[in-house]
């Protein structure tokens, strides 16, 4: 990936470039590492509640309240994860981007070191609390990740290096399930460590940090910096000529000058925001409501119904081919483009759930329709990790100019982890409702979500962020302000702007 060319614009993927993306995706892997970690140890959990109940007041916990703390640690997660994602656009109108990473980086090593020391201070609330503060800076990562490294990305590879962020969040996956088998981490004893761990990248991201620069598009565009500006993609690009880099922030700062500042209410009321941001949100739903994290979060179980005997393992095998499929999308998404692989993912996750259903249906009648659950499961983590895993982080700052776009991953992040945490809560109430057809909820949503992908989502691949917002720019008739600048763009190196549906 050395040197990429489209026929109009080399731009060149410097180890500089590389070393930036690769300390913001730090953040990344903390989001999935955090995600994965709460599974392998359940059982030593609930046993430290019971005997620390049994420390203070003589009694253990009944099976109930037990079930209650630990649900309640497992939840409050996504509580902070949704405080802490609405919280990102005010967090980098205020610091910035970078300075904004630097500082969460705080909540990690504070929510970590309270998870770490519950044990020896003998309290599960501390278990708790430090999942709802890990679960903010998770909220908070999700946003500042993808928003920087879009920021700091060539056009031409900003869908793949978008998708570095989905390929931490597996990888933060795969460790954590890896780590915390019982011969590991896993253990009565390790399991503070395991939760700690999360400390590790904190510090790493820390010392990393202070030699990347903050994003050009924020230096120029917001701070009026030019010369930083120029000076940080001279950097990043690694050559001196970097004009039309500004010279493209500079048309979309002059627009932006124009527009009152974007707060979350202004998204939906005005014509030029309305559009996009129901389509990052509605990605981000179609992310969460495809029932992914059904998966991850009770694969082991799903496995257990199917009749696997090796329950644990056909769980890391999931991991793996989240892992292995998320690489198969980042050489992808230039290629076939964003617009074309959401919808490969959609209809190849509704057709494995399909599989599922029929397997956990009739496996009770044939024993080695188990392989077929697996074979359903594996699939459907695959079509997922083709489109919709990595696909709706980075397409919200793609959808976006400088001025909404922090109001516009608030907005949606926050909806992507309300609906995570929708399903975390309400799958096992699903599942012994509906039993082996749980499945077919995700495939109906899938389907809808599969429609509406294909009648609304534009592509964005090679396209810049100020064209993309052209094209959902209101006609001029129902325009205010903004659309009355005329700006006269002197030859664009990138192509013309494309229609939403245009493939
Ligand atoms: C995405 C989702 C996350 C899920 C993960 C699985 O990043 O946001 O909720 O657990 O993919 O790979």
């Amino acid at each position: 990936m050395e040197q990429l060319e489209d026929g109009r614009s080399k731009k060149k993927v410097t180890p500089y470039l590389l070393y930036c993306v690769s300390t913001a995706v730090i953040g990344s892997l903390q989001f999935g590492y955090n995600t994965g970690v709460i599974n392998a140890p359940e059982q030593k959990l609930r046993n430290f509640f019971q005997n620390v109940s049994m420390e203070r007041t003589g009694e253990p916990f009944s099976k109930e309240a037990t079930t209650m703390v630990w649900s309640f640690a497992v939840a409050i997660f996504s509580v902070g994860g949704m405080i802490g994602s609405f919280s990102v656009g005010n967090m980098v109108n205020t610091f910035g981007r970078r300075k904004s990473m630097l500082i969460v980086n705080v909540l990690a090593l504070l929510g970590g070191g309270m998870m770490g020391l519950s044990s020896l201070s003998r309290s599960y609330e501390m278990v708790i609390i430090g999942r709802l503060i890990i679960g903010l800076f998770c909220g908070l990562c999700t946003g500042l990740t993808p928003m920087y490294v879009g920021e700091i990305s060539p056009t031409t590879v900003r869908g793949a290096f978008g998708t570095l962020h989905q390929l931490g969040v597996v990888i933060g996956i795969l460790v954590a399930q890896i780590f915390g088998l019982e011969s590991l981490l896993g253990s009565d004893a390790l399991w503070p460590v395991l939760l700690a761990l999360t400390i590790l990248p904190a510090i790493l991201q820390t010392i990393m940090l202070p030699f990347c620069p903050e994003s050009p598009r924020y230096l120029l565009i917001v701070l009026k910096q030019e010369e930083e500006a120029r000076q940080a993609l001279v950097r990043l690009r690694g050559c001196e000529d970097v004009d039309d880099d500004i010279q493209e922030m500079k048309e979309e700062g002059m627009k932006m000058a124009m527009e009152k500042k974007v707060t979350v209410l202004e998204l939906f009321r005005s014509p030029n925001y309305r559009q996009p941001i129901v389509i990052a949100i509605i990605l981000q739903l179609s992310q969460q409501l495809s029932g992914i994290n059904a998966v991850f979060y009770y694969s082991t179980g799903i496995f257990k119904t199917a009749g696997v005997t090796q329950p644990i393992y056909a769980t890391i095998g999931a991991g793996v081919v989240n892992t292995v499929f998320t690489v198969v999308s980042l050489f992808l998404v230039e290629r076939a483009g964003r617009r074309t692989l959401h919808l490969i993912g959609l209809a190849g996750m509704a057709i494995s759930a399909l599989i599922m259903t029929i397997s956990l249906a009739l496996v009770k009648t044939n024993d080695s329709l188990s392989y077929l659950a697996i074979v359903g499961v594996f699939a459907f983590v695959a079509s997922f990790e083709m489109g919709p895993g990595p696909i709706p982080w980075f397409i919200v700052a793609e959808l976006f100019s400088q001025g909404p776009r922090p109001a516009a991953m608030a907005v949606s992040g926050c909806s992507n982890w309300t609906a995570n945490f929708l399903v975390g809560l309400g799958f096992p109430k699903l599942e012994e409702l509906c039993g082996p057809y749980v499945f077919l909820i995700f495939m109906v949503l899938l389907i809808l979500f599969f429609i509406f992908t294909y009648l609304k989502v534009p592509e964005t691949k090679g396209r810049t962020f100020d064209d993309i917002a052209q094209g959902f720019a209101a006609k001029p008739t129902q325009s205010s302000a903004p659309e009355e600048v005329v700006v006269n763009p002197p030859a664009s190196p990138e192509p013309a702007p494309m229609s939403p549906t245009e493939k």
